[in-house]
């Protein structure tokens, strides 16, 4: 059994999938918010899951609230830690704690907009494609070795809110496969580059078409 701890801060939409997606071999064991009245929390202690509220404006910098997360953490011995829409930066001490067992998923094609507002610089550089990218944390913000990407199109008169709407789906499908591969060990970091150990589990790679 491989036990997960999920961060997040918002709705928890992805969370919600990946729970949902029941994998074989995976135990929930936490999803911990550092918002007390993230909407993703109260639907996670609905669902019977252990959750935790660690809010950072209670400590006195990313440091002291990086090390305060750490601990409630690894109190639950995760093998995988997963930032599904955790909208903090992480310290290079936290990042290094958890390298090679800390995944994050990002709405934008890597190493194309990395940080906030991907879905409006997406649309203002007239990009015809987009979507989201599930990679393992460095300290660099958004780097890190790639698992999986999903594409969607982007089409005429979209808004970043609708492009928003057609990422998310795809997120949705991506963020439990790229989960599933990690647990049954099918992922070996080589440099920047995740191979995949066999390639019949999932070749990591989704593409909505519409
Ligand atoms: C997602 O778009 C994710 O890619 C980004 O933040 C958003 C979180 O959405 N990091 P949700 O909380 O999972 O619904």
């Amino acid at each position: 059994m491989k036990r997960i701890v999920i961060l997040i801060s918002g709705r928890g939409s992805n969370m919600q999938a990946l729970v949902k997606s029941n994998i074989a071999q995976v135990e929930i064991v936490a999803v911990i918010s550092n918002q007390s009245d993230a909407a993703g929390l109260a639907w996670a202690a609905e669902h019977g899951l252990a959750t935790e509220a660690l809010n950072h404006r209670d400590y006195e910098g990313r440091d002291a609230f990086d090390r305060a997360l750490m601990e409630r953490i690894d109190t639950y011995q995760p093998d995988l830690v997963v930032l599904a829409g955790f909208m903090r930066i992480l310290t290079p001490v936290f990042c290094t704690h958890y390298v090679g067992r800390l995944i994050n998923i990002h709405p934008s094609l890597l190493p194309a907009f990395p940080g906030l507002h991907t879905h409006q610089r997406a649309l203002e550089s007239g990009c015809r494609v987009a979507g989201c990218t599930i990679h393992f944390v460095t300290a660099e913000l958004d780097c890190g070795p790639i698992i999986a990407q999903g594409v969607v199109p982007v089409l005429d008169g979209d808004t970043a809110e609708i492009l928003a709407q057609r990422v998310l789906r795809i997120e949705h499908q991506l963020l439990p496969q790229a989960v599933a591969d990690f647990v049954a060990g099918n992922l070996v970091i080589q440099g920047n580059r995740v191979n995949r150990l066999e390639a019949g589990i999932t070749d990591g790679l989704v593409c909505l078409k519409n």
